[in-house]
C-alpha cells in the first residue's frame, strides 16, 4: 500500500470526486508505438461495474495481433537496436520520466480506473501513488544490477552479468489493473527486456492509457506492446508463442496451470506466475484486539475483497473469539458501499456480475454447510454489481468457504485453543501467498512467522505490499517472486564469461 504522506499528497493536487463523464482517449491495440486497430477488425465492451453501463468498446487482440506485436518486440531487441544500445542509465531515466507523467496523470488515471474497475477513488489514487513507486524503484536499479568475479581454481578469470532474457509476454489481473502493469513493466524495462502486454478484458482502460504515456516518455517503438483481449486468444497466444522467452502472469491458479501447460507444450519458456490465495491471519488472544478486528477486517473488505493476498481467513484463539466477532460485525456496519465516486464511499463495486454471482454462490454454500452468518450475505442496491460486507463465524475448516478464494467481501472467523493447532490449520491449504499473526508477544510472533508455509507473513499488520519487498507464493500460489531484487532476477539471465589467462607473456 502507498504511504499514507504520498496518497494525501496526490489527493490535495485533485479536485476528483463525483466526476464521471471522464473523455476515454485510447481504445486501440498499442504495437510498435502507435495505437492500431486489431487485424480481424472484432472489438469487445468494457462496463463500469457501479452502473453495470457499457462505457466504450475496445479493439480485441487476437493471435494475429500477437505476432505483429512479436515482430515489433523482435525489431526493438535485436543486437544493434536503439534499445539495445540504450544505456542502463538511460532506460533508468525514461522510467522515472514515465513515473513522473503517472503523477501529472494522477488525476484522470485514478477516475478513469473507477469507472473501468469500480473500487474507490480514494483506492484507485493509492493505487497510482504505489504505480509510481514500483516505477520509481525499478528505475534506480537499471544501472547497479551488478554480476560476480568468481575465484577459481586453475588459470581461468571468470565473471558473470546479467543479460536481459529477450521478448516477454505478460498477463495481467483486473483487480489492480494499473499497478499489476507497472509490477509487469518496471521489472523487465530496467533490466532491458521488451514486452508485450495483455490486458484484462474486464478493465483494460487504464492499461490503454500508460501505453500513452510510455511513448510520451520516449521509450523507442516496439520496446512496450500492449494489447487488450481476452485470455484463450490473446492470453493463450502469448503463453504458447515459439519466439516469446518468458511469460509472467498473475490471475486465477487454473489459468495459471494452462500457462505452464502451454509453456511445457512449445518452448519451454521462463514462467512466472502469481495466483490465488487462502491467506490465514492469527489472532492470538494477547493481540490489541481492537487493532486486529480493524486489520483482519481491511484486508478482506479492502478492494472489495479483490485482493490475492487477502486474508481470508481470520483465526481467533476461544478466549477472545466472542468479543473479536461482535467488533467484527459493528465495524462492519459502519462500512459504506455505493458510488465509487462519492468522498465517503469506502465499499465500491465487484468487477463484473459474473464475480459477484461467484461469490454470492460462495455465500449460499457458507449458509447451506452451516456457518453463521453474521452480516450482510446478499446483493447491495439493484443497479451495478454490489454485495453488502459480509461476515460468517463458526467457519469449519471442510467447508468450501474456508477452502476456495471468494475474491469478495467476505470474513470467515474461525476459533481456535492452541497457537500449534492454528498453525497447522493455517498451513492445511493447497495456497501459500501470505499469512499473518497478531499478538503483542515476540517470541509468539517469530514462532508462527516461522511455521507458516507462505511467502510473506505479516506481523500484526496485513497486505502490506511495497516495491522493495519480494512477494510471491509457495505451493500453488505462485513459482518465483514480484518486486524487491528478487523481482529483477526474473528478467535477467545470467552470464558466465571464463576466459583463460595466458601464463607468461612471450
Ligand atoms: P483469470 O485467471 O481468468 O484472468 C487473469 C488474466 O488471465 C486475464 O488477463 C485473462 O484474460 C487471462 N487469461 C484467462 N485465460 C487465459 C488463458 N487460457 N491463457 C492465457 N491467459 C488467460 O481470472 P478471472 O476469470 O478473471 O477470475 C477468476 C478468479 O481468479 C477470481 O475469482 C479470483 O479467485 C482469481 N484471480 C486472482 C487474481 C490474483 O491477483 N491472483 C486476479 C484475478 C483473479
Ligand atoms: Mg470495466
Amino acid at each position: 500500500m502507498a504511504s499514507k504522506q504520498q496518497t494525501e499528497s496526490l489527493m490535495a493536487q485533485c479536485k476528483l470526486f463525483g466526476k464521471k463523464d471522464l473523455p476515454i482517449k485510447y481504445t486501440s491495440l498499442f504495437i510498435n508505438n502507435e495505437f492500431v486497430p486489431s487485424i480481424e477488425g472484432n472489438k469487445f465492451p468494457t462496463f463500469c461495474p457501479a452502473t453495470g453501463e457499457k462505457i466504450c468498446d475496445v479493439e480485441e487482440g487476437r493471435k494475429a495481433d500477437v505476432q505483429k506485436a512479436v515482430l515489433a518486440a523482435k525489431q526493438a531487441f535485436e543486437f544493434n537496436s536503439v534499445w539495445r544500445r540504450t544505456d542502463a542509465s538511460q532506460r533508468g531515466r525514461l522510467i522515472q520520466k514515465l513515473a513522473r507523467l503517472v503523477e501529472r496523470d494522477s488525476e484522470y488515471l485514478s477516475q478513469l480506473e473507477t469507472l473501468d474497475n469500480g473500487k474507490p477513488l480514494a483506492e484507485s489514487l493509492n493505487d497510482i501513488s504505489d504505480t509510481i513507486k514500483c516505477f520509481e524503484y525499478y528505475a534506480g536499479w537499471s544501472d547497479k544490477i551488478e554480476g560476480k568475479t568468481i575465484p577459481v581454481d586453475g588459470d581461468y578469470f571468470a565473471y558473470t552479468h546479467y543479460e536481459p532474457i529477450g521478448i516477454v509476454g505478460q498477463i495481467i489481473p483486473w483487480n489492480f489493473p494499473l499497478l499489476m502493469a507497472a509490477w509487469k513493466l518496471a521489472p523487465a524495462l530496467t533490466t532491458g527486456n521488451v514486452v508485450i502486454l495483455k490486458l484484462a478484458e474486464q478493465t483494460p482502460l487504464t492499461g490503454l492509457y500508460l501505453a500513452s504515456l510510455i511513448k510520451e516518455a520516449g521509450f523507442p517503438p516496439g520496446v512496450v506492446n500492449v494489447i487488450p483481449g481476452y485470455g484463450p486468444t490473446a492470453g493463450a497466444a502469448i503463453s504458447e508463442h515459439m519466439e516469446i522467452d518468458k511469460v509472467a502472469f498473475t490471475g486465477s491458479t487454473e489459468v495459471g496451470h494452462l500457462i505452464m501447460q502451454a509453456a511445457g507444450r512449445t518452448n519451454l519458456k521462463n514462467v512466472t506466475l502469481e495466483m490465488g490465495g487462502k491467506s490465514p491471519n492469527i489472532i492470538l488472544k494477547d493481540a490489541d484486539i481492537d487493532s486486529a478486528v480493524e486489520t483482519s477486517q481491511a484486508t478482506v473488505f479492502y478492494n472489495q475483497g479483490e485482493i490475492c493476498s487477502s486474508g481470508s481467513r481470520t483465526y481467533v484463539q476461544e478466549e477472545i473469539y466472542e468479543e473479536f466477532v461482535r467488533k467484527s460485525v459493528e465495524l462492519a456496519m459502519k462500512v459504506k458501499t455505493g458510488d465509487p465516486f462519492h468522498p465517503d464511499t469506502t465499499m465500491g463495486a465487484q468487477v463484473s456480475e459474473e464475480q459477484l454471482m461467484k461469490i454470492l454462490e460462495h455465500i449460499e454454500s457458507g449458509k447451506k454447510e452451516g456457518a453463521k452468518l453474521e452480516c450482510g450475505g446478499s446483493r447491495h442496491g439493484d443497479k451495478g454489481y454490489f454485495l453488502q460486507p459480509t461476515i460468517f463465524s463458526n467457519v469449519q475448516d471442510d467447508m468450501k468457504i474456508a477452502r476456495e478464494e471468494i475474491f469478495g467481501p467476505v470474513q470467515s472467523i474461525f476459533k481456535f485453543k492452541t497457537m500449534d493447532e492454528a498453525i497447522e490449520r493455517a498451513n492445511d491449504t493447497k495456497y501459500g501467498l501470505g499469512g499473518g499473526v497478531f499478538t503483542r508477544d515476540i517470541e509468539n510472533a517469530m514462532y508462527v512467522s516461522s511455521r507458516l508455509k507462505t511467502g510473506t507473513v505479516w506481523i500484526n499488520c496485513f497486505d502490506v505490499t511495497l516495491a522493495n519487498t519480494p512477494f510471491g507464493g509457495y505451493k500453488m500460489s505462485g513459482t518465483g517472486r514480484e518486486m524487491g531484487e528478487e523481482g529483477l532476477r526474473q528478467y535477467s539471465e545470467v552470464k558466465t564469461t571464463i576466459m583463460k589467462i595466458a601464463k607468461k607473456i612471450s
